[in-house]
Protein backbone atom coordinates (compact mmCIF):
# COMPACT_ATOMS: atom_id res chain seq x y z
CA UNK A 1 0.00 0.00 0.00
CA UNK A 2 1.29 3.39 -0.42
CA UNK A 3 2.85 5.23 2.30
CA UNK A 4 0.77 8.37 4.18
CA UNK A 5 2.55 10.36 6.71
CA UNK A 6 -0.39 11.59 9.06
CA UNK A 7 -0.01 15.13 10.75
CA UNK A 8 -2.68 16.38 13.03
CA UNK A 9 -3.07 18.78 15.61
CA UNK A 10 -4.54 21.93 16.91
CA UNK A 11 -5.32 24.98 15.21
CA UNK A 12 -2.28 27.16 13.90
CA UNK A 13 0.34 25.00 15.33
CA UNK A 14 2.31 24.76 12.03
CA UNK A 15 0.94 21.52 10.66
CA UNK A 16 0.16 22.63 7.57
CA UNK A 17 3.48 24.32 7.21
CA UNK A 18 5.55 21.42 8.26
CA UNK A 19 3.67 18.86 6.47
CA UNK A 20 3.58 20.96 2.66
CA UNK A 21 7.46 21.14 3.42
CA UNK A 22 7.54 16.95 3.97
CA UNK A 23 5.43 16.68 0.87
CA UNK A 24 8.10 18.68 -0.91
CA UNK A 25 11.18 16.63 -0.15
CA UNK A 26 9.54 13.50 -0.37
CA UNK A 27 8.05 13.96 -3.61
CA UNK A 28 4.58 13.25 -2.17
CA UNK A 29 0.86 14.34 -2.17
CA UNK A 30 -0.33 17.22 0.29
CA UNK A 31 -3.88 16.88 1.62
CA UNK A 32 -4.68 19.78 3.53
CA UNK A 33 -7.95 18.58 4.75
CA UNK A 34 -9.17 21.51 6.63
CA UNK A 35 -9.07 23.31 3.65
CA UNK A 36 -12.06 20.94 2.45
CA UNK A 37 -14.14 22.05 5.49
CA UNK A 38 -13.45 25.77 5.35
CA UNK A 39 -14.57 25.17 1.79
CA UNK A 40 -17.91 23.40 2.58
CA UNK A 41 -18.00 26.60 5.14
CA UNK A 42 -17.57 29.12 2.57
CA UNK A 43 -19.74 27.41 -0.34
CA UNK A 44 -22.36 26.72 2.17
CA UNK A 45 -22.45 30.86 2.86
CA UNK A 46 -22.85 31.27 -0.94
CA UNK A 47 -25.72 28.49 -1.37
CA UNK A 48 -27.29 30.06 1.75
CA UNK A 49 -27.38 27.46 3.65
CA UNK A 50 -26.75 27.36 7.58
CA UNK A 51 -23.43 25.92 9.46
CA UNK A 52 -25.77 24.44 11.38
CA UNK A 53 -28.08 22.28 8.65
CA UNK A 54 -26.93 19.08 8.84
CA UNK A 55 -28.83 17.41 5.93
CA UNK A 56 -27.90 20.16 3.78
CA UNK A 57 -24.36 20.59 4.23
CA UNK A 58 -24.35 16.50 3.71
CA UNK A 59 -25.43 17.26 0.18
CA UNK A 60 -23.37 20.10 -0.44
CA UNK A 61 -20.36 18.04 0.94
CA UNK A 62 -20.83 15.54 -1.61
CA UNK A 63 -21.08 17.86 -4.53
CA UNK A 64 -18.46 19.97 -3.47
CA UNK A 65 -17.27 21.74 -6.25
CA UNK A 66 -13.59 21.79 -5.26
CA UNK A 67 -10.45 21.83 -6.85
CA UNK A 68 -6.85 21.60 -6.19
CA UNK A 69 -4.40 23.25 -8.50
CA UNK A 70 -0.66 24.17 -8.61
CA UNK A 71 -1.40 25.12 -4.86
CA UNK A 72 -4.13 27.08 -5.35
CA UNK A 73 -7.98 26.35 -3.74
CA UNK A 74 -10.85 26.41 -6.45
CA UNK A 75 -14.17 26.62 -5.73
CA UNK A 76 -16.51 26.50 -9.03
CA UNK A 77 -13.31 27.29 -10.75
CA UNK A 78 -12.36 30.21 -8.75
CA UNK A 79 -9.77 30.84 -6.61
CA UNK A 80 -10.60 31.03 -3.11
CA UNK A 81 -7.15 30.28 -1.75
CA UNK A 82 -7.50 33.70 0.39
CA UNK A 83 -10.71 33.63 1.28
CA UNK A 84 -11.27 30.53 2.94
CA UNK A 85 -8.04 31.65 5.11
CA UNK A 86 -10.49 34.25 6.73
CA UNK A 87 -10.99 33.43 11.00
CA UNK A 88 -14.93 33.74 10.07
CA UNK A 89 -14.27 30.77 7.71
CA UNK A 90 -12.17 28.92 10.09
CA UNK A 91 -14.98 29.06 12.75
CA UNK A 92 -17.78 27.90 10.17
CA UNK A 93 -15.13 24.86 9.43
CA UNK A 94 -15.27 23.86 13.16
CA UNK A 95 -18.87 24.00 12.97
CA UNK A 96 -19.71 21.84 9.77
CA UNK A 97 -16.83 19.63 11.16
CA UNK A 98 -18.48 18.84 14.07
CA UNK A 99 -21.32 17.43 11.96
CA UNK A 100 -21.01 13.31 11.51
CA UNK A 101 -23.18 13.39 8.11
CA UNK A 102 -20.55 16.07 7.31
CA UNK A 103 -17.53 13.87 7.87
CA UNK A 104 -18.98 11.01 6.19
CA UNK A 105 -19.78 12.88 3.13
CA UNK A 106 -15.92 13.78 2.72
CA UNK A 107 -14.29 10.68 3.98
CA UNK A 108 -13.77 9.00 0.62
CA UNK A 109 -12.42 12.18 -1.03
CA UNK A 110 -10.26 12.79 1.23
CA UNK A 111 -8.96 8.91 0.91
CA UNK A 112 -9.07 9.43 -3.32
CA UNK A 113 -5.60 11.78 -2.07
CA UNK A 114 -3.78 8.48 -0.91
CA UNK A 115 -1.89 7.38 -4.47
CA UNK A 116 1.44 6.51 -5.04
CA UNK A 117 4.06 7.52 -4.54
CA UNK A 118 2.39 8.58 -0.96
CA UNK A 119 0.90 11.05 0.82
CA UNK A 120 1.53 13.80 3.18
CA UNK A 121 -2.06 15.23 4.96
CA UNK A 122 -2.57 17.16 8.21
CA UNK A 123 -5.52 17.43 9.90
CA UNK A 124 -7.32 16.41 13.15
CA UNK A 125 -8.35 12.85 12.11
CA UNK A 126 -6.11 11.91 9.66
CA UNK A 127 -4.18 9.40 11.37
CA UNK A 128 -7.55 8.47 13.73
CA UNK A 129 -10.14 7.71 11.10
CA UNK A 130 -9.15 8.63 7.43
CA UNK A 131 -5.94 6.88 7.37
CA UNK A 132 -5.95 4.72 10.21
CA UNK A 133 -2.95 2.45 8.48
CA UNK A 134 -0.73 5.96 7.79
CA UNK A 135 3.08 4.63 8.54
CA UNK A 136 4.15 7.23 10.48
CA UNK A 137 1.30 9.64 12.72
CA UNK A 138 2.11 12.75 13.89
CA UNK A 139 0.29 15.06 16.73
CA UNK A 140 1.96 18.78 16.54
CA UNK A 141 1.43 20.86 18.82
CA UNK A 142 2.63 24.10 20.22
CA UNK A 143 1.74 26.21 23.34
CA UNK A 144 -1.70 28.39 23.27
CA UNK A 145 0.30 31.55 23.48
CA UNK A 146 3.19 30.40 21.18
CA UNK A 147 -0.05 29.32 18.24
CA UNK A 148 -1.79 32.70 18.72
CA UNK A 149 1.46 34.35 18.26
CA UNK A 150 2.21 32.92 14.97
CA UNK A 151 -1.58 33.30 13.39
CA UNK A 152 -1.13 36.81 14.86
CA UNK A 153 2.06 37.23 12.56
CA UNK A 154 0.82 35.50 9.69
CA UNK A 155 -1.68 38.09 9.61
CA UNK A 156 -0.02 41.01 9.68
CA UNK A 157 2.46 39.63 7.55
CA UNK A 158 -0.81 39.75 5.15
CA UNK A 159 -1.24 43.23 5.79
CA UNK A 160 -4.58 42.12 8.01
CA UNK A 161 -5.69 44.25 11.24
CA UNK A 162 -5.12 41.74 14.54
CA UNK A 163 -5.49 41.96 18.00
CA UNK A 164 -3.19 39.02 19.67
CA UNK A 165 -5.69 38.51 22.79
CA UNK A 166 -9.01 38.45 20.22
CA UNK A 167 -6.94 35.46 18.32
CA UNK A 168 -5.71 33.76 21.35
CA UNK A 169 -9.56 33.37 22.64
CA UNK A 170 -10.96 31.98 18.93
CA UNK A 171 -8.02 29.37 18.71
CA UNK A 172 -8.80 28.41 22.41
CA UNK A 173 -12.75 28.19 21.63
CA UNK A 174 -12.08 26.18 18.62
CA UNK A 175 -9.77 23.74 19.82
CA UNK A 176 -12.50 23.06 22.62
CA UNK A 177 -15.18 22.81 20.05
CA UNK A 178 -12.62 20.35 18.30
CA UNK A 179 -12.05 18.16 21.72
CA UNK A 180 -15.61 18.18 22.25
CA UNK A 181 -17.49 16.65 19.45
CA UNK A 182 -18.46 13.66 19.56
CA UNK A 183 -16.92 12.65 16.09
CA UNK A 184 -13.55 12.46 15.81
CA UNK A 185 -12.83 14.79 18.45
CA UNK A 186 -9.10 16.66 18.40
CA UNK A 187 -6.73 14.49 20.63
CA UNK A 188 -3.52 12.45 20.49
CA UNK A 189 -4.14 9.10 19.26
CA UNK A 190 -2.02 6.14 21.10
CA UNK A 191 0.02 5.46 18.10
CA UNK A 192 0.47 9.12 17.23
CA UNK A 193 4.27 10.47 17.77
CA UNK A 194 4.20 13.80 20.09
CA UNK A 195 5.79 16.98 18.53
CA UNK A 196 5.64 20.06 20.57
CA UNK A 197 7.21 22.65 18.06
CA UNK A 198 6.60 26.09 20.58
CA UNK A 199 10.38 25.74 21.22
CA UNK A 200 11.42 24.48 17.95
CA UNK A 201 11.69 26.21 14.07
CA UNK A 202 9.99 24.76 11.00
CA UNK A 203 13.50 22.77 9.50
CA UNK A 204 13.46 21.18 12.90
CA UNK A 205 9.93 19.98 13.27
CA UNK A 206 10.25 18.99 9.40
CA UNK A 207 13.52 17.03 9.99
CA UNK A 208 12.00 15.18 13.36
CA UNK A 209 8.39 13.97 10.88
CA UNK A 210 11.35 12.79 8.04
CA UNK A 211 13.51 11.26 10.60
CA UNK A 212 10.26 9.00 12.26
CA UNK A 213 9.61 8.57 8.46
CA UNK A 214 13.24 7.26 8.24
CA UNK A 215 14.69 9.48 6.08
O1 LIG B 1 -5.41 26.25 10.00
P1 LIG B 1 -6.15 25.77 11.20
O2 LIG B 1 -5.40 24.71 11.96
O3 LIG B 1 -6.61 26.87 12.08
O4 LIG B 1 -7.49 25.13 10.68
P2 LIG B 1 -7.71 23.99 9.60
O5 LIG B 1 -6.73 22.88 9.76
O6 LIG B 1 -7.85 24.60 8.26
O7 LIG B 1 -9.15 23.40 10.06
C1 LIG B 1 -10.30 24.21 10.17
C2 LIG B 1 -11.33 23.45 10.97
O8 LIG B 1 -11.74 22.29 10.21
C3 LIG B 1 -10.85 22.89 12.30
O9 LIG B 1 -11.10 23.78 13.38
C4 LIG B 1 -11.61 21.58 12.47
O10 LIG B 1 -12.82 21.77 13.17
C5 LIG B 1 -11.97 21.18 11.07
N1 LIG B 1 -11.17 20.02 10.62
C6 LIG B 1 -11.59 18.76 10.98
O11 LIG B 1 -12.56 18.63 11.72
N2 LIG B 1 -10.94 17.66 10.55
C7 LIG B 1 -9.88 17.78 9.76
N3 LIG B 1 -9.27 16.68 9.33
C8 LIG B 1 -9.40 19.06 9.39
C9 LIG B 1 -10.06 20.17 9.85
Amino acid sequence: SVPVITIDGPSASGKGTVAAIVAQRLGFHYLDSGSLYRLLALHARRQGVAWHDEPALAELAGSLPAAFVQGAVLLDGNDVSMEIRAEEIGIGASKVAALPAVRAALLQRQRAFGVAPGLVTDGRDMGSVVFPQAAVKIFLTASADERASRRYKQLIGKGESANLPQIKQDIIDRDSRDAARAVAPLRQEPDAFLLDTTELTIDQAVDTVLRRFGQ
